[in-house]
């Protein structure tokens, strides 16, 4: 039988059966195509998301609303400059039905380009860039972690209680721009002032000017946003300079999140902000910690946290839909609507996309990021020129 005939047979036989061609697809693969780095500075934090989706994925019996899930992988580098290329392989080449990506708020932005322009699922499961779910919403966008405004935000409201200057240091890119500004909304709302702002370029480590800079300013508080192997240097840096015993050092939990270890004693009693924390008081943080121990042999991060609640997000979305990717309407619709029991806590979607969700204030003591109070309750990122 030839080619033409089969198919037309095909979809004969589901006519009769009651089903469309496109529920017959449905009984394939799925195939989902992770773009995360797994080189570089942000390499951790891309394995860590990779290793939380894959676990949700594996408790459900290696299947999404039904379908046998078969991952195509693209390491993302963090560079942006790459981007675009990248994507393309997934998208045009590997032909996925979601894609899941990424770490770096400037990847992403050029992900969800392509992702907007093929009509492509896109589920974000770090990147914070706030036109994502901002001017540049969309409605095939999903983000399962923050926006940059949030922790920023949280922990402005925290420092502005106990100081009124600060200095801000950072990667000069998207994301460290956008925590900065979320940080100085909140804390000069709370009567404090951002007196300088200082940033170098992403990935840079050479911290010593600005230590000397920060010494010589005096400020009350110091805040910043590093991620990944950049902010265990620069904790180690800042204590060796003299600073930590006399300037306090905030930042968003990023800094410290996975990155205890590396940093040894400098890094015992930094207060962050974060959607997640150790020691969180919910069974279903507990499952999951216990459940990734054993499949990883080491602790989860916030990172896992976000890849486990991206698979979490697509299975609800999928269930809805009988596994069918193709039906787009009625699975963004799911995805809206979704509640998300996360290790976090639960959290659902702003119409925007983005999670609405607690913020915790946290103390670093050992390996672990314990929580000590909750900063803010259900916070919404404003979703400033999002026009859904
Ligand atoms: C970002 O680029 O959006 C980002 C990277 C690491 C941690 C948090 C945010």
């Amino acid at each position: 039988m030839n080619r033409t005939r089969l198919v037309v047979r095909l979809v004969a036989m589901l006519a009769v059966a009651g089903a469309s061609p496109a529920q017959a697809q449905a009984t394939g693969k799925l195939k989902i195509g992770l773009m995360l780095p797994s080189t570089g500075t942000y390499a951790a934090l891309g394995n860590a998301i990779t290793n939380g989706f894959k676990q949700y994925v594996a408790e459900s019996g290696g299947k999404l609303g039904g379908r046998e899930v078969e991952y195509f992988v693209v390491d993302d580098e963090s560079d942006p400059a790459k981007a675009t290329e990248n994507v393309d392989k997934l998208v045009k080449r590997d032909q996925v039905d979601v894609l899941v990506g990424t770490v770096h708020s400037g990847v992403a932005l050029a992900m969800a380009k392509v992702a907007r322009e093929t009509n492509t699922l896109m589920i974000d499961p770090n990147a914070g860039a706030d036109e994502l779910t901002g001017l540049l919403c969309a409605p095939n966008f999903f983000r399962t972690s923050f926006s940059n405004w949030q922790p920023g935000y949280a922990m402005g409201e925290y420092v502005g209680r106990k100081h009124k200057s600060a200095v801000t240091l950072t990667w000069k890119y998207a994301a460290g721009q956008q925590m900065v500004d979320g940080f100085k909304e909140a804390f000069e709302k709370a009567g404090g002032k951002v007196i300088k702002e200082l940033t170098l370029p992403f990935p840079n480590v050479e911290f010593q000017p600005f230590l000397t800079e920060i010494a010589a300013i005096k400020p009350e508080a110091v805040y910043v946003f590093f991620a990944g192997g950049g902010a265990a240097k620069f904790v180690k840096d800042y204590a060796a300079a003299g600073l930590k015993n006399s300037i306090p050092l905030y930042g968003p939990g990023f800094v410290t999140d996975g990155t205890l270890e590396a940093m040894g004693d400098a890094g015992q009693g930094l207060v962050t902000a974060l959607h997640y924390a150790d020691g969180l008081d919910n069974a279903k943080d507990k499952a999951f910690r216990a459940g990734y121990m054993k499949s990883y042999q080491s602790p989860p991060d916030v990172y896992a946290v976000q890849g486990y609640d991206a698979a979490q997000l697509l299975g609800a979305g999928l269930a809805a839909v009988k596994g069918d990717a193709s039906r787009k309407d009625d699975l963004i619709k799911a995805l809206e609507a979704a509640k998300i029991e996360s290790p976090r806590g639960p959290f659902s979607l702003s119409r925007a996309h983005n999670p609405v969700q607690d913020f915790y204030l946290r103390k670093a003591d050992g390996r672990e990021n314990k929580m000590v109070d909750t900063v803010v309750k259900g916070l919404a990122d404003p979703a400033r020129g999002c026009k859904m």
